[in-house]
């Protein structure tokens, strides 16, 4: 995930050595949070001179790449501005040019980084590049700081000098999106404005002298109707549209920073999209809140709005950080994996943003676009990956083969390497990965590539082996997995699959109906994985009751849900250590009943699709024999009575899509019974992030 730092000096003395230092030691504190490049500006040597260096890699890379430049580290600045950011690709592959900063132009008048996404980019750069503009990235941040350019250099020319508070209103008026932002320019040295809108920002501040009050007073447009007629008339000239008004002169004072003598403090202040970076210089801390604009000058934090609404606070908060740097970096969460597993409303709702219509029912994948056609014809389709990742292929080979009419084959790597298996020009391989560098998997690719077959990636790190070496693909967009188990990966990468399966059908009328009803269900997943995610106290007492003294446990599972089974025992298995295995209900009677009594602990997947009456006859088939099992069925369902020992409530959604919601309580429970066992839930022993050994 992008992270963002800026560092501001007033008054305190700083060489350009110690403000580069101060910024990558910021990143360096971002670096947990997953990114492939890294980036910071400084002023250069004459005032008009912005100094950029960027490149893909670690924060450790980029420090390299300062020294390789011979950056002159001498000089004194007593008042300056410095950004820096790592980025996690989404925009463009991780190379020089995407990385940021961003500049305006050649000179970096106008220097940004930006987390988050600006959804009308491809607008703005048609607009930008037809009033001349070179863009040098494949990003959207890029717009952001040519919109600033333009839009000073049309009020320069229309005579109104605008404060960089105003430029950035002016210019976020433009914006569509989301955004973490800050900007630096030459034409307002030592001045940086940061605003947000769904990506976090704060602002730490660093004094030897008592704040006056701790609180900073936000800062409204002048609504006087001379005020409002001027700046009418202002937009005009302009030929934008008029954006609420601003007051161009400064005329308040930021009261937490008055002084009693009246003589301006030093101060320094730590902008960053998180607090983990800020931490160690001060704990005094301000969250900007969306469409707050911070403006940092003469020593001074501003904060402004675009306009007034009614019931607004008036002020922000100066707080006093009392977390620890491993709290902050979770979150409210124990682990990562807690953390990822509640992201999950978010991250599978980013692996849809901008691929799906849901008003006209359709899918658009930018990266399989052009190669559909190709793919529509092949012979077969071969699903290749390890893990979670075949469990999230196993899941939805059934909606490929339904959709698309073409054999599919679900293969494990290392299985599929063993065999040699035949490959043929006309096959297709999709490769899944949440790393994209799996060595079985990179071997595999490797294989199928030589047979001259198409290559597909579904894969969460952009920029990894497997997303270059694959002839095209899906990212699915997910944000970086740092627990050992994978949990947000696998619903996002069966979500990608789902739009593939869906993106390849698109030609058939006869299919438009079941289209449409995937394609809604899609869009209530995120709100469906909230509801399944408040079971969590439900099973943690489950776990604490029942699970936790087991040794071992079995998971039934039929259908779409057997998949289903086998990703929650694989759960199970590599956190809490406790043998457990999923088994497809089918096969119940052809062995596994054996082993069912009284005490050995079930857990059946018995949500309504067409196979339900062929489940429910699994679990009699367990009850008949003293199991108890633990259901999981829809809501309004009671399908074992009192013959089940615990029932979890999923909400109901299509049959190809249920094992989406299926798959969360298993998630959780393998994280409870690890963490009532003591076990490090992030780093489970013998395990590793990303197997890179065959
Ligand atoms: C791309 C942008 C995305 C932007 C969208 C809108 C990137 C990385 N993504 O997304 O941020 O919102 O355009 O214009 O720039 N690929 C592989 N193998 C893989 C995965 C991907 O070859 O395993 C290729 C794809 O074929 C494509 C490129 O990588 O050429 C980017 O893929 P993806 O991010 O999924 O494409 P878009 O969704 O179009
Ligand atoms: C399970 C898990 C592993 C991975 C497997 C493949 O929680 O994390 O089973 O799924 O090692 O890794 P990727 O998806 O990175 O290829």
């Amino acid at each position: 995930m992008c992270g963002i730092f800026g560092y501001v000096n007033f008054l305190v003395d700083k060489t350009r050595g110690e403000i580069v230092d101060n910024l990558i030691d910021g990143l360096q504190r971002l670096e947990y949070r997953g990114y492939d490049s890294s980036g910071i500006a400084v002023d250069g040597d004459s005032k008009d001179e912005t100094l950029i260096v960027k490149i893909p890699g670690k924060v450790k890379v980029l420090k390299d790449e300062v020294e390789r430049q011979k950056i002159d580290r001498k000089p004194v600045f007593d008042n300056h501005v410095g950004i820096a950011h790592t980025r996690w690709a989404t925009h463009g592959q991780p190379r020089v040019e995407n990385c940021h900063p961003h500049r305006s132009d050649p000179k970096g008048e106008f220097v940004v980084v930006h987390n988050g996404i600006i959804t009308n980019f491809h607008a703005l750069k048609t607009l930008l590049l037809s009033k001349g503009f070179k863009f040098e990235s494949e990003t959207d941040t890029e717009c952001i700081a040519k919109l600033y350019k333009h839009i000073y250099d049309t009020n320069l020319k229309a005579g109104i000098s605008v404060d960089l508070s105003e430029l950035t209103k002016q210019v976020l008026y433009e914006l569509e999106g989301s955004y973490g932002l800050l900007v630096k320019s030459t034409h307002y040295p030592g001045e940086v404005c940061g605003t947000r809108k769904g990506s976090p920002l704060l602002v730490g501040v660093k004094t030897d002298r008592k704040l006056k009050v701790d609180f900073v007073d936000v800062e409204f447009p002048d609504t006087t109707e001379q005020a409002v007629n001027h700046n009418a008339n202002a937009q005009k000239d302009l030929g934008l549209l008029p954006v609420a008004q601003g007051d161009n002169l400064r005329t308040s004072q930021s009261r937490a920073f008055l002084s009693d003598d009246g003589i301006p403090m030093p101060v320094e202040f730590f902008l960053s999209s998180d607090p983990a970076s800020v931490i160690q210089h001060t704990k005094k801390v301000l969250f900007l809140e969306d469409d707050d604009i911070a403006h940092i000058y003469d020593g001074e934090l501003h904060i402004h709005r675009v306009k007034k609404s009614a019931g607004e606070s008036t002020t922000r908060q100066i707080q006093t950080l009392e977390m620890e740097l491993n709290e902050i970096m979770k979150g409210p969460y124990k682990h990562f994996m807690q953390k990822e597993i509640f992201e999950q409303p978010d991250s599978t709702f980013n692996t849809m943003r901008g691929r799906i219509d849901f008003e006209n029912n359709r899918i658009n994948l930018g990266g399989l676009k052009s190669y559909l056609s190709t793919i529509r014809r092949c012979r077969r389709i071969i699903m290749i990956a390890c893990g979670t990742s075949y469990h999230s292929c196993l899941a939805t080979r059934a909606i490929f083969e339904e959709l698309t009419e073409i054999p599919v084959s679900v293969e494990l790597a290392s299985d599929f390497l063993d065999r040699r298996s035949p490959v043929f020009r006309d096959d297709t391989c999709v490769f899944v990965s949440q790393s994209g560098e799996t060595a079985d998997s990179i071997l595999a690719l490797q294989y199928c590539l030589e047979r001259g077959a198409l290559t597909v990636g579904i894969v969460n790190s952009v920029g990894s082996t497997l997303s270059r070496l694959t002839h095209c693909g899906v990212h699915i967009n997910a944000g970086p997995e740092i627990g050992v188990a994978s949990t947000k990966a696998y619903t996002s990468q069966y979500i990608a699959l789902v739009m593939f399966a869906l993106s390849l059908s698109n030609d058939s009328i006869s299919r438009q109906e079941r289209h449409k009803e995937i394609i809604q269900g899609l869009q209530k997943i995120p709100e469906q994985i909230k509801k399944v995610l408040l079971l969590e106290d439900k099973i943690k007492k489950l776990c604490d009751e029942s699970l936790n003294d087991q040794k071992s446990l079995l998971l039934l599972g039929r259908g779409y849900q057997h998949a289903t089974a086998l990703e929650g025992a694989l759960k199970i298995k590599e956190i809490s250590y406790m043998h457990s295995e999923g088994v497809l209900a089918g096969e119940l009677k052809h062995g596994v009943l054996a082993l069912v009594d009284d005490k050995l602990p079930i857990i059946a997947f018995a949500t309504r699709d067409s196979l339900f009456p062929k489940v429910m006859s699994a679990i009699e088939q367990v009850t008949a024999r003293d199991g108890r099992p633990i259901v999981v069925c829809n809501e309004g369902d009671d399908v074992a009575g009192n013959k089940a020992y615990a029932t979890l409530h999923v909400p109901l959604t299509v049959d190809c899509l249920q094992g989406l919601l299926n798959v969360i309580p298993l998630q959780l429970m393998s994280y409870w019974l690890a963490v009532n066992r003591g076990i490090d839930v992030d780093f489970p022993r013998n395990l590793a992030k990303s197997v890179t050994v065959e």
